[in-house]
């Protein structure tokens, strides 16, 4: 037998295998269309149609879920990855007059161009060299949380939902690092800062080992919802020695036998224009 040396535990995937989309309600789709479509780059889901104000948007095997309904924020800032940062600040130049009524803007900033939605959502846009493997995604999405509650959060994360979470202390802060699958982090950074109140967005996971995270929550008062077989939510991330609540998110999560696991999402490639039209590049196609 050889004697390589590998790390093995950097092949390990816990027991969240995705973070699939991030809700957050939008007072108005058409400009949400006009940012998250035209100025982002990214896709109108053209197969789920709910017949009504709600519009989900791919990006890469990710989603944003918009609703019509009072503005939501993401306490923190959320990290997309583009295919092209110079095609995005054509775009981004372009949207900027009908966006120009609302709170959106966009800097360079360094290794990303922050973009700010029309209701004040940070968006970190990244090129496709920024994080291993994503061309097109939702890699990771950063929240706001209480000073000392870091590592309250990541024992949750590892003890009860089973899945690989880390505290990271460096010149950017102390911070909880949750695996959520392939590549892509849910980060809780500590701060000093005045941290506004949960107003109700969400995120979806998908995790392997269903039942287990659930008697936990059972037991313990936290689900929020049973939502049917293949999903429940809850929304406290509690210290499992404590019991203290330390940070509200609400959580969807979907088995592995949910419907929509591996789904096949539909992405353009936001490069093709009309002005520069070349047949046959229409679908984006990683690499
Ligand atoms: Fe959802």
């Amino acid at each position: 037998m050889s004697e390589a040396q590998y790390d093995r535990t950097k092949e390990n995937i816990g027991n969240v295998l995705i973070l699939q989309h991030i809700n957050l309600c939008v007072p108005d789709l058409y400009l949400a269309t006009i940012f998250y479509v035209s100025g982002i780059g990214l896709t109108r889901d053209p197969y789920v149609d709910f017949g009504g104000p709600i519009m989900w948007v791919n990006a890469g095997e990710q989603q944003f879920h918009l609703l019509q309904n009072t503005a939501q924020k993401w306490r923190g800032h959320i990290g997309v990855v583009v295919p092209s940062l110079d095609d995005l600040r054509t775009r981004l130049e372009r949207v900027g007059k009908t966006l120009a009524d609302t709170e959106f803007a966009w800097s360079e900033a360094d290794g990303f161009v922050q973009v700010t939605c029309p209701w004040g959502n940070d968006i970190r846009v990244f090129g496709p060299d920024s994080f291993p493997g994503c061309y097109l995604g939702i890699p990771y999405a950063e929240m706001l949380v209480a000073p000392g509650t870091a590592e309250g959060i990541a024992k949750f994360y590892e003890r009860i939902l089973n899945t690989p979470a880390t505290v990271a202390d460096d010149n950017e802060g102390r911070r909880a690092e949750v695996s959520m699958g392939f590549g892509q982090q849910l980060i809780y950074q500590e701060t000093d800062g005045a941290i506004p109140e949960y107003d109700g967005h969400h995120i979806a996971i998908h995790i392997a080992d269903f039942s287990g995270p659930h008697a936990y929550l059972a037991e313990h008062d936290l689900l929020t919802e049973e939502s049917d077989q293949h999903q429940y939510r809850f929304q406290a991330i509690v210290d499992p020695d404590s019991g203290e609540t330390l940070a509200e998110l609400e959580h969807e999560v979907r088995s592995l036998k949910h419907p929509m696991f591996k789904r096949d999402l539909v992405n353009r490639n936001p490069g093709q224009t009309f002005f520069n039209y070349v047949e046959g590049r229409d679908a984006f196609y990683p690499g």
